[in-house]
């Protein structure tokens, strides 16, 4: 029987003494989360195990938050209830997500590409109609300038040609766009190249 393969992270979900990506909060969320007012709505989706969601929370914003992986959102709690912090976390699929209210913030770290093109630019759609006047969108996706290393291969279905996600905030006011290329390294993976665009802007009327 043909074993099936699971991307890297879930392991370290699993593990809750093990960091997957990061104990900290994104650089430019801790950036631009001054720009909106305390108390906001906020959407982490493809939250993992919530270290943005978590800081989020933690500057006192009400925080919903969530991952297509059980363990992430399982481990997302724990990490709370250790932090004594209130996110509401659960588990939902990008790729058929309803939206069921309006946010000042959204934020997506490294989830898109994990599913197909058409999937990813419906989410952002349906986020923009759900985003308050003013709200901000955060939105990091990788691309396909380098190849996608062999441990992500598998599930990296949607990478973004390079500026495409800019394409969909035409009508907004872009505050930040940042396309580059990083070294990264996970345990038993040899160092690798990702291409990314990161996004931050901001929904004027
Ligand atoms: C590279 S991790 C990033 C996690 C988190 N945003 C962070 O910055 O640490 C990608 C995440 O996307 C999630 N993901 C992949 N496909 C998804 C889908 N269809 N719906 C929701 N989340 C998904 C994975 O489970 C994983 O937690």
């Amino acid at each position: 029987m043909n074993k099936k393969i699971v991307p890297f992270w879930e392991e370290a979900y699993r593990e809750y003494e093990a960091i997957a990506f990061s104990n900290e909060p994104n650089a430019t969320i801790t950036e631009f989360e001054k720009k909106i007012n305390t108390q906001s709505k906020v959407l982490d989706a493809g939250c993992g195990e919530g270290q943005n969601s978590i800081y989020l929370a933690q500057k006192g914003h009400y925080v919903d938050a969530f991952d297509l992986s059980e363990y992430g959102i399982e481990k997302l709690k724990y990490r709370c209830e250790l932090s004594n912090t209130q996110v509401n976390a659960f588990v939902a699929d990008l790729t058929t997500y309803q939206f069921e209210q309006y946010y000042d913030m959204i934020v997506c770290f490294g989830a898109l590409h994990f599913v197909n093109k058409n999937a990813w630019k419906r989410f952002i759609i349906n986020a923009k109609e759900y985003t308050n006047i003013g709200g901000i969108h955060i939105i990091q996706i990788f691309t396909d300038a380098v190849p996608a290393p062999e441990d992500i291969a598998p599930f990296a279905v949607g990478l973004a040609k390079d500026e495409e996600i800019k394409e969909l905030y035409t009508d907004w006011d872009v505050l930040q766009f940042k396309s580059y290329v990083f070294e990264d390294e996970h345990p038993n993976f040899p160092k690798h190249l990702h291409a990314s665009n990161k996004i931050v802007a901001r929904k004027m009327r």
